[in-house]
């Protein structure tokens, strides 16, 4: 029920039409008991945005594209791990002091650590774009071997030397290689279902495989992981898991992770 103690949180990106969070946040403030409401702003001028967040005391918010890099200029303080990753995908208000934090980082680690140990492993992340370079912030810490597979050598390169990780161009990745293996390319998203970047006969069953796309949730990619074993993560959970962050770090309370699934799971099955 909202009143006048009701908290508002929102959304700032464009497209926001289609996002997940408002049905994943609300159900998660509903299950909880959390006086707050959220919802997705179409923001063409991330500046005014951030005016207006202070202006009427907006308690949080979570920043998509095009803002992730736009917004930083105008918060007060910017996290430490958002800082190294040079976006912010989520905003907290203290008494109208904005600090910007980055959870696709923790969100992909807590969606991995699920599955797997990550301490000393091998693991090679595909792409080298926003997505590609938050996880590799996360992994760079947290896991044993880093390496940045891309298409293009060039960005690859350029991640890799500032992840200090190595780079190994798309077509040159031999199988038995990596134990872990992350998609945060757009390979496989709707309407390309039918696309992948690694060949069935190359995945091995002590493989740990995640794909940040969600739409649809099983790939092709995690599809066939799944076929030939592997453990398999997908983008659901790694969207799950920076939304428990940031549900986190707005009311201080743990979140209700296996709810928000369920919404978002919900939601997409429609
Ligand atoms: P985001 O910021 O959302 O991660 P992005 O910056 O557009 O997205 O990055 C997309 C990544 O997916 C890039 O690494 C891109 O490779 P290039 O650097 O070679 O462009 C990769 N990518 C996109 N389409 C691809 C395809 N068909 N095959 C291989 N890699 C692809």
């Amino acid at each position: 029920m909202m009143d006048a103690n009701t908290s508002l949180f929102g959304l700032i990106g464009n497209p926001v039409a289609h996002s997940l969070s408002p049905i994943m946040h609300n159900q998660a403030f509903a299950a909880t008991g959390y006086n707050g409401v959220y919802l997705a702003f179409r923001v063409t001028d991330p500046a005014g945005a951030i005016t207006g967040i202070k202006a009427l005391n907006v308690k949080g918010a979570s920043v998509t594209l095009p803002h992730k890099v736009a917004v930083m200029e105008h918060l007060d303080e910017i996290d430490a791990i958002a800082a190294r990753i040079g976006a912010v995908n989520t905003i907290v208000s203290n008494d109208g002091k904005l600090t910007g934090h980055n959870t696709d980082c923790r969100g992909a680690i807590d969606a991995l650590q699920m599955k797997t140990p990550l301490e000393n492993k091998s693991v090679a992340i595909i792409g080298a774009g926003g997505a590609a370079r938050a996880i590799g912030f996360g992994l760079k810490s947290a896991a044993g071997h880093l390496t940045i597979l891309n298409r293009t050598r060039k960005t690859g390169e350029q991640l890799a030397a500032e992840l200090q990780a190595d780079f190994l161009p798309l077509n040159d990745w031999q199988p038995d290689r990596h134990e872990i293996l992350i998609n945060t390319t757009p390979v496989g998203m709707h309407p390309n279902t039918d696309a992948t970047l690694i060949a069935k006969k190359n995945l091995s069953k002590e493989m740990v495989v995640m794909d940040i796309v969600y739409n649809p949730i099983k790939t092709r990619f995690l599809r066939e992981a799944a076929a030939r074993g592997c453990q398999t993560i997908n983008g659901v959970d790694m969207f799950v898991f920076q939304g428990a962050q940031q549900f986190e770090l707005w009311t201080g309370q743990s979140a209700p992770v296996d709810v928000m699934r369920r919404a978002v799971l919900k939601a997409l099955a429609i």
